[in-house]
């Protein structure tokens, strides 16, 4: 494996101007879930593995690890699973088509724990607003975290939408109880390996885009 840096700063001129982010388009009748900042998109591929008619594609800021896990996959044989090189805080209209993915998946988004870093994280109001354009009517929206003030974060966004735009598929204000999807991340993988505390929020768009 190359080597890759492991933290980019999302709010970098030239990732707020990524030239080249392609346009994810499902075959004719195709569904389509997506991870948001998928990493080595070790969630992906478990999910890949079990639904092969769905396309599977991850969202990744690191250039070069979205070339190296294109090649791995490419190896592989997983031909319905693929990351683009994308910046989700800025990129969601150029890569989405209004109502044309079934699931997002944020799996334990960076915390940029320093105050003066705060700025640098995804979750909040506007991803959200982006997440439900994209989203088929009743699609999902799948959130887990390890940083409760993140879990929170979320929460507070998505309940603010509720109920016109988003419903809690648990119960309102409420956490699941566990991950519903036969796949692990790599940090969740690493989070249970240690005993934390995993906070998982289920959400599903209520109206159209
Ligand atoms: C803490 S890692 C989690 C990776 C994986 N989802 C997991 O659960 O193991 C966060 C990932 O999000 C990516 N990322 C951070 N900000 C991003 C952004 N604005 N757009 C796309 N990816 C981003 C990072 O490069 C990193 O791979």
């Amino acid at each position: 494996m190359p080597r890759i840096r492991l933290h980019v700063n999302p709010l970098k001129s030239d990732l707020l101007e990524i030239a080249d982010v392609p346009r994810v388009a499902p075959a004719a009748g195709q569904a389509l879930d997506v991870e948001l900042g998928a990493a080595e998109a070790h969630f992906l591929i478990d999910l890949g593995r079990a639904d092969p008619a769905t396309l599977f594609v991850g969202v990744e800021i690191r250039r070069e690890l979205v070339v190296f896990t294109n090649g791995e996959l490419g190896r592989a044989g997983l031909t319905n699973v693929r990351l683009v090189f994308a910046n989700m805080s800025v990129d969601m209209p150029r890569l989405f088509a209004p109502g044309s993915v079934r699931r997002f998946f944020l799996n334990f988004p960076d915390p940029w724990f320093k105050a003066r870093q705060h700025k640098r994280r995804v979750i909040g109001p506007e991803l959200m607003e982006e997440i439900h354009h994209a989203l088929t009517p009743g699609g999902e929206l799948f959130v887990q975290t390890d940083i409760f003030d993140l879990a929170l974060e979320a929460m507070g966004a998505l309940e603010t939408m509720a109920p016109t735009r988003f419903v809690n598929a648990h119960a309102p204000w409420s956490f699941l109880l566990a991950n519903p999807y036969p796949a692990k991340s790599r940090r969740e993988r690493q989070c249970e390996g240690d005993g934390s505390r995993i906070w998982r929020l289920l959400y599903r768009s209520t109206q159209g885009p």
